[in-house]
């Protein structure tokens, strides 16, 4: 049982999915985000076509059991969703790459997609200085579809957690 709050679904630490909760990549989201793509790479910025969609339930518990394994749980969960608390789980989130395939962290492609993702529906999920809000360290590649209502949420300043007037943090 999924937590719509105004129509946005909503996925932390404190709301997560069904493990039977397996939509796939949402077609409208898949779209804006390949468009997004191919304007920055129109705008001569260095991004691949190639990001990180779309995450079962069974792959979030494979990938976040790595990094407990290699770093331990409390540093794994700054970073990493527990299994059920991904947004990737939702086909709703997608990481961007530079074309050598690293995550993108700053430069232009950070800055272009920091003030450009909201014409295309997307916030940037987890922003510096928040992470006592989003449970997470910031991450400026990670991009969460929601569509008309991404400009409203940029304009605000505010996590998707503030807007909505959700909790978030921890688990
Ligand atoms: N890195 C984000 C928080 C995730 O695992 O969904
Ligand atoms: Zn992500």
């Amino acid at each position: 049982q999924p937590t719509y709050v105004r129509g946005v679904l909503i996925v932390n630490k404190k709301r997560p999915l069904p493990a039977s909760y397996a939509p796939g990549e949402n077609p409208t989201a898949g779209a804006a985000v390949r468009q997004l793509i191919a304007d920055m790479q129109q705008a001569g910025l260095n991004i691949s076509n190639s990001y990180s969609g779309y995450r079962s339930y069974s792959f979030q518990a494979q990938i976040y059991q790595g990094y407990v394994a290699a770093q331990g749980q409390t540093q794994a969960d700054t970073f990493s969703a527990r299994p059920g608390h991904s947004e990737h789980q939702a086909g709703l989130a997608f990481d961007l790459r530079y074309g050598n395939g690293t995550l993108v962290t700053g430069g232009a492609e950070a800055g272009w997609i920091a003030s450009n993702a909201h014409n295309y529906g997307f916030i940037v999920r987890y922003q510096s200085g928040k992470e006592h809000i989003t449970g997470y360290s910031p991450e400026p590649w990670h991009l969460r579809y929601i569509g008309e209502q991404a400009t409203a949420i940029y304009q605000s300043g505010l996590t998707l957690e503030e807007y909505l007037s959700v909790s978030g943090g921890g688990y």
